[in-house]
């Protein structure tokens, strides 16, 4: 996977915020990568571009070869099914729906039976086999977790995204997870782009890419915690320039592929102080945007097939039915379906072709 001088800048005229700006990195496959940056820094804006749920205003992204800007929403969205799977740190599971339920739930979407081994095999990976009949408020935070982490994988994708997957776990159940996204790297070759916070967490990964104002203004391989808190530190300093810490060359080509070598060069070329003035609002406007405001954002852009959501909705309440779980009747079906089409809105999962728009009657989030 593949940046290459991705921008993206929201809204127009003196308003204008760039959130990412001529960002150029390599993610290789097998690798770990961690990206850290204050806040409104751009680190989601750039996971959402590198996943395709939000287009650059310039660059390209290439997945698995492929040149994300010549898809056309519907292959766009094919691909992301395919190739990409999402953690988000709020969790986004449905609540009437079971861990099982929740996993197979991007099968269903994509219109295809949930496969009961694929979906066994992913809650065995995030250790929760046994709590395969539980309802997310039978789950503890973690678990929740890893249960989105679990549909996250059910559909075997080549790059994991994950925007501060441990944000609100305590510090245990954050190296659970921390464990697992390491396991899945190291025992299946699982590529991880995450965002976090926590210096810790981002010792877990390969490399740390730092942002700043939308810029890549560092990386660091091998990463580990204490020299990471104090490369946060210098940035969030108010008079931090662009300072680099370059990993040690056997590290690095112990992690990094051709492709990676190159991004960090190209990151690790001094990069000009970002101008002040272009930017008045990047961290006024963040502070003041819940995520639920971000997700309505995004969710506007996305519209959503009701058809496909109405075929969740009567599959959900036929396993619900036949599971006795629960009534399938209307109320319940219509909570399920608005949960549904909420979530996944949310998650940037469904997107329709635009070609389909006689079945799209609305816009997510609504
Ligand atoms: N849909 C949007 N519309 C307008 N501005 C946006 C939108 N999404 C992001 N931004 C702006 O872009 C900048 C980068 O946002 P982004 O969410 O990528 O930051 P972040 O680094 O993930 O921050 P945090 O650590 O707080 O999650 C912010 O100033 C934000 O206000
Ligand atoms: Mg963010």
């Amino acid at each position: 996977m593949r940046l290459t001088a991705v921008s993206r800048t929201f809204g127009t005229g003196p308003g204008a915020v760039t959130a990412l700006d001529k960002v150029t990195l390599g993610f290789g496959e097998g690798s770990f990568t961690a990206v850290m940056g204050a806040s409104g820094s751009g680190k989601s804006t750039l996971l959402q571009c590198a996943a395709g749920l939000e287009r650059p205003t310039a660059g390209t992204v290439t997945v698995a070869g492929t040149d994300l800007s010549r898809l056309r929403e519907s292959a766009l969205t094919r691909l992301r099914r395919e190739t990409i799977g999402f953690v988000f740190q709020s969790y986004n599971l449905l609540p009437a729906l079971t861990a099982e339920q929740n996993v197979g739930l991007p099968l269903r979407l994509a219109g295809r039976r949930p496969n009961a081994r694929a979906v066994r095999a992913a809650l065995d990976a995030v250790g929760l086999l046994d709590r395969a009949r539980h309802r997310p408020a039978e789950l503890s935070g973690g678990q929740q977790q890893r249960v989105a982490i679990a549909r996250a994988l059910v559909a075997a994708p080549r790059v994991l995204f994950a925007d501060e997957p441990t944000g609100a776990l305590d510090s245990a159940s954050s190296r659970t997870v921390l464990d697992i996204l390491r396991t899945l790297v190291d025992e299946h070759g699982q590529t991880i782009i995450m965002v976090t916070h926590d210096p810790v967490a981002a010792a877990h990964a390969d490399r740390v890419v730092f942002l700043a104002d939308g810029r890549v203004s560092g990386t660091l391989v091998p990463p580990d915690a204490p020299t990471i808190a104090t490369h946060l530190t210098t940035l969030e300093s108010p008079t931090a320039t662009t300072a680099l810490h370059a990993g040690s060359p056997n590290a690095d080509s112990a992690h990094a592929d051709a492709q990676e070598g190159a991004a960090r060069a190209a990151a690790a070329q001094p990069q000009p102080a970002p101008a002040p003035v272009a930017r008045p609002d990047v961290a006024r406007a963040d502070t003041t945007r819940t995520d639920t405001a971000r997700a309505d954002a995004q969710a506007g852009a996305a519209r959503v097939d009701v058809g496909r959501a109405d075929a969740v909705r009567a599959d959900t309440a036929r396993a619900d039915a036949q599971a006795g779980a629960a009534r399938a009747d209307t109320v319940r079906a219509d909570t399920v379906r608005a949960d549904a089409v909420r979530a996944d809105a949310q998650a940037g999962a469904v997107r329709v072709d635009v070609g389909r728009a006689s079945s799209v009657v609305g816009e997510a989030g609504c």
